[in-house]
């Protein structure tokens, strides 16, 4: 388990299907992602019971308060390329009363640490909309810079959105 201040990193349990099942359903949640298909629970719960374990390819996480240990987002470090020694990230806090309160930023900042200091990547790259303010900020606050624009990447209730690259070397990690 990966600790950070306010938040601790865990494998997800086939358990978390319900807690996940709701999060995709919450629009609010999946404004800025990306979901074309709706998955049904009983998919859901058959896709954790069977999923592989984590590996340095890819690392799913369960974001869990450190206080009330609730269960409160997912995290994960996916495509990761030995050769150049760079990885990418995903986040999405889904208990919307946590937003705002610094687990999301703590929660990418403990993933990209184990990302650096463990598995030894040199960078970390994510994409965002650019309407997601939030998001943006919180990973401008971890170090992120803005690497480069895919215009019009993101098509969202009949507009479309500009997506921004974000990156952070393993020196400028916050
Ligand atoms: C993006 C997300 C992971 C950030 O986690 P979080 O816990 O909310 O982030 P934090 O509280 O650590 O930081 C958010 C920052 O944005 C600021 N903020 C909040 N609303 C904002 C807005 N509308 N515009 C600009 N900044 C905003 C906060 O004030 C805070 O900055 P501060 O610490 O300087 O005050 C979370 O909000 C989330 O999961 N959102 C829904 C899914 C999503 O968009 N995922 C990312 C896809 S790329």
């Amino acid at each position: 388990m990966l600790t950070g201040d306010l938040v601790r990193l865990r494998p997800l349990e086939p358990e978390d299907a319900d807690a996940l099942y709701r999060w995709h359903n919450d629009e609010n949640v999946m404004r800025w992602l990306q979901a074309y298909f709706h998955e049904s629970l009983a998919g859901l719960r058959k896709r954790l019971a069977d999923r592989e374990e984590n590996s340095y390819e890819k690392v799913t996480l369960c974001v869990e308060t450190v206080e009330e240990r609730k269960t409160i987002g997912i995290v994960a470090l996916r495509d990761a390329d030995p050769v150049n020694a760079r990885g990418k990230v995903d986040i999405y806090i889904g208990e919307q009363e946590y937003w705002g309160g610094g687990y999301g930023t703590d929660a990418l900042r403990t993933l990209c640490r184990y990302g650096f200091r463990t598995l030894r990547l040199h960078s970390i790259e994510l994409t965002v909309v650019e309407a997601n303010e939030r998001a943006i900020r919180s990973y401008q606050k971890l170090g992120f810079q803005v690497d480069g624009r895919l215009r019009q990447a993101f098509h969202r209730d009949g507009e479309w959105h500009d997506e921004l690259l974000m990156c952070v070397l393993a020196d400028e990690l916050t």
